[in-house]
């Protein structure tokens, strides 16, 4: 039996589902049932009812699908594929900000550990943040947080001032204005895309700052033909397997999230077979972690 058989073989036995984030690997994506951005995964989660989900994408990632669908065994292949940014606000760090301005609303990035989300108001992420920040009162006092780049962005497009927080992430950190000037002069008739985690001065010098559920939504219903991707070169893997008539140029150098690219074939086939290592999360603070996610649920559907 080869790998991708067995794979699907345990799948069956267990009713499995295999979700993967547009970052993993090619041939993670090529094994799941599923691939999206944070959002999709989360609905999916919420939705799916699997007795078993295992989950291709970094911690909080796999986090937010055992708060949202709890009675599930949640596996995350890798133990180790955690996100940098997310780890950059410490649950200790906001509750004590929170106690200091006490007026203040806490919206998180869904790039947050489950511990910090219990100490936030609501969630969102790239794919819904705009929308769901406009809809906030204009005279509220708020802070972004971690991605101080996701922050700025959206402070930008909508006229706000909400407080950031001093987070990054170190792989779309790694994009200057310089490697967008050359993609443009090297692909004249391109369109950029890039992710709203860039800096500033990067989405600035982008037709378009999308999720990557947003980018692959914008380049299927695109009549153009070539596009930068900047962003974590894994997701050109799915345009160009869902747009063969297009051509896709990832930034140079290649940019990577090492985390994302932790979880191999051969760990979804261990996954499967041990059902291990899975997300274990305290049922209380489980809950606590969930109300923001359901009002961002509530808010944006
Ligand atoms: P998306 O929600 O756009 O997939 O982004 C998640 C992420 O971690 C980007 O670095
Ligand atoms: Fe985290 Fe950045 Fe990797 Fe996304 S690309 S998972 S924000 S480190």
């Amino acid at each position: 039996m080869t790998l991708e058989e067995e794979i699907a073989a345990l799948k069956r036995k267990h009713h499995a589902l295999i979700l993967a984030h547009n970052y993993t690997r090619p041939e993670v994506q090529d094994l799941a049932d599923f691939v999206g951005d944070s959002l999709e995964l989360s609905r999916k989660a919420a939705e799916c009812h699997a007795p078993v989900i295992v989950f291709c994408g970094v911690r909080f990632m796999a986090e937010t699908a055992k708060i949202l669908s709890p009675e599930s065994i949640v596996i995350l292949p890798n133990p180790n594929a955690g996100c940098p940014m997310a780890d950059m606000a410490s649950p200790e760090l906001v509750a004590r900000y929170r106690r200091e301005h006490p007026d203040t609303l806490i919206v998180a990035y869904v790039n947050t550990t489950a511990e910090t989300k219990t100490e936030v108001d609501i969630c969102c992420t790239s794919g819904n943040a705009e929308k769901l920040i406009a809809g906030l009162p204009e005279d509220r006092k708020i802070l972004f947080l971690p991605d101080a780049n996701l922050g700025a962005n959206l402070n930008n497009r909508l006229g706000r001032k909400m407080a950031l927080w001093p987070g990054f992430c170190p792989t779309h950190n790694k994009i200057f204005p310089e490697h967008i000037l050359a993609a443009k002069e090297k692909h004249p008739g391109a369109i950029v895309l890039v992710h709203p985690e860039c800096t500033p001065a990067v989405t600035a010098l982008a037709d378009h700052a999308l999720s990557t559920g947003g980018m692959l939504k914008f380049v299927r219903q695109s009549d153009a033909k070539e596009f930068v991707i900047g962003t974590e070169c894994g997701i050109v893997h799915r345009m160009r397997k869902e747009n063969p008539d297009k051509h896709f140029y990832p930034l140079e150098p290649a940019v990577l999230c090492p985390n994302m690219k932790k979880i191999t074939e051969e760990d979804v086939l261990f996954a499967l077979r041990n059902l291990s290592p899975r997300i274990e999360l305290d049922d209380n603070m489980r809950k606590r972690a969930l109300a923001p996610i359901e009002r961002m649920l509530e808010v944006i559907p």
